[in-house]
């Protein structure tokens, strides 16, 4: 066995084949009305460690629970990692750096979670996987499962952007929009699995997702010359993504890999900002979430106290954006770094953009940063509405040429 669970919140250890969720003691104190308790957080054996320390080059299947024996079947990075020379000479920040998630299959960073699980699920000999989503963990789900041949039962709010749900029915996913909320739609898909059976990908819920986002953090030790960066620049909802990049750098750091962990950076809307609120504020409450941002449009985070744990742990900072900041952000990344992101990925640009100063005066003029762009703007055209316009035809005579003055 690679791995023993422990319990993010009391400490209880658990071995594999006990429990695969949450910790069966907290999450009975779970209300509803605060962040939810009892998230597990998986523990590599000390040899499966050693061992990535003895190698030259390490990958996420040295950190994997649940590595992969074909990993071309469906390949997880390596993404591009982008330094964006027009937005460094702008930010004056020479070691600012993006790291390209909208380059996984599926158009976003949730490609990392679903491939962990669906090998978890061929580990354990299931061929059902029921998940809720905003949108791309959907998508991601859906895709992996298309190519490893995993039947996904997917409850999304049936107000996600139509691109993600297409995406998802193309890919063969049995999709249920459902009247109501993200939240609604993670409580249904629970229920569905405890009814219907099958393996339960819900972020966070599942440890392995955790597993599965910390690829990032490897890739990156290998991408920057086997070091951490000094702060990694994060969007976040449901705080999922933030603690696999924390859980990563962990990793690497109880292998003797790196000698500290980046400052992990919260990034999020004001109009969906519950993590930062127990971040800053010690206020685990659920937040009424209305950002356009829809995937980090999060109400009461499934992560949230696993998260403001792992930033506080880093010695990092949250950072709060307006929706017109992040909309604002996405013309930035088009225009300056050629870079199409959806919203949510625009708003760690944006958090970066304001944070700038504050980040140069922490950490020094040579840190480096890394901005996570987790999702493609493809997905979300709608978002650009009212903020573009496609120019008007012209006749098709050379005569208009002539008159161009440009
Ligand atoms: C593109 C994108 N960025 C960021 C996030 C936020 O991740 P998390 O909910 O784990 O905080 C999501 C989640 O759906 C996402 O799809």
């Amino acid at each position: 066995m690679r791995f023993k669970y422990v319990c993010s919140d009391c400490g209880k250890e658990y071995i594999t084949d006990e429990i695969m969720y949450q910790c069966p003691e907290c999450s009975k104190l779970n209300d509803g009305i605060s962040f939810p308790k009892g998230n597990l957080i998986v523990k590599l054996d000390k040899e499966v460690l050693k061992k990535a320390k003895e190698k030259d080059h390490v990958t996420p299947n040295d950190f994997y629970p649940y590595p992969s024996d074909d990993e071309e079947a469906y390949p997880i990075g390596v993404t591009p990692l982008m330094a964006p020379r027009r937005l460094q000479e702008e930010t004056g920040v020479k070691n600012l750096y993006f790291k390209l998630d909208s380059q996984l299959i599926s158009g976003s960073f949730k490609d990392r979670a679903s491939y962990e699980v669906a090998l978890q699920a061929k580990a354990m000999g299931e061929k059902k996987i029921a998940l809720a989503s905003t949108g791309n963990a959907g998508a991601a789900m859906s895709a992996v499962g298309a190519a490893m041949g995993l039947d996904i039962i997917l409850f999304v709010p049936a107000s996600a952007p139509i691109n993600k749900l297409m995406q998802s029915v193309l890919y063969g996913a049995k999709v249920i929009p459902v009247k109501g909320t993200y939240d609604d739609a993670f409580k249904l898909s629970i229920e569905y699995t405890r009814l219907h059976g099958g393996i339960n990908r819900n972020t966070a819920y599942n440890p392995m997702t955790i597993e599965g986002k910390k690829s990032i953090s490897i890739e990156l030790f290998e991408q920057m010359g086997r070091k951490a960066p000094d702060a990694v620049y994060v969007p976040v909802g449901d705080g999922c993504i933030i603690a696999g990049v924390a859980k990563g750098f962990s990793d690497l750091l109880e292998a003797g890999l790196i000698d500290k962990m980046p400052r992990m950076i919260c990034c999020q809307s004001t109009k969906s900002a519950a993590i930062s609120n127990a971040i800053d504020n010690n206020d685990y409450s659920e937040f009424n979430a209305t950002t356009r941002a829809d995937s980090i449009s999060v109400g009461l985070p499934a992560n949230g106290r696993m998260a403001a744990g792992y930033v506080k742990e880093s010695k990092g900072w949250t950072v709060r954006v307006s929706d017109e900041e992040i909309l604002d952000s996405q013309i930035d990344l088009t225009s300056k770094a050629g870079v199409l992101s959806e919203p949510a990925a625009a708003c760690a640009w944006a958090a970066f953009k304001k944070d700038k100063d504050h980040f140069v005066s922490e950490l020094g003029e040579d840190a480096v940063a890394v901005v996570l762009l987790t999702g493609s703007g493809f997905k979300d055209m709608k978002a650009f509405d009212g903020r573009v316009k496609m120019p008007d035809a012209i006749e098709n005579s050379v005569e208009e040429v002539k008159k161009l003055n440009f």
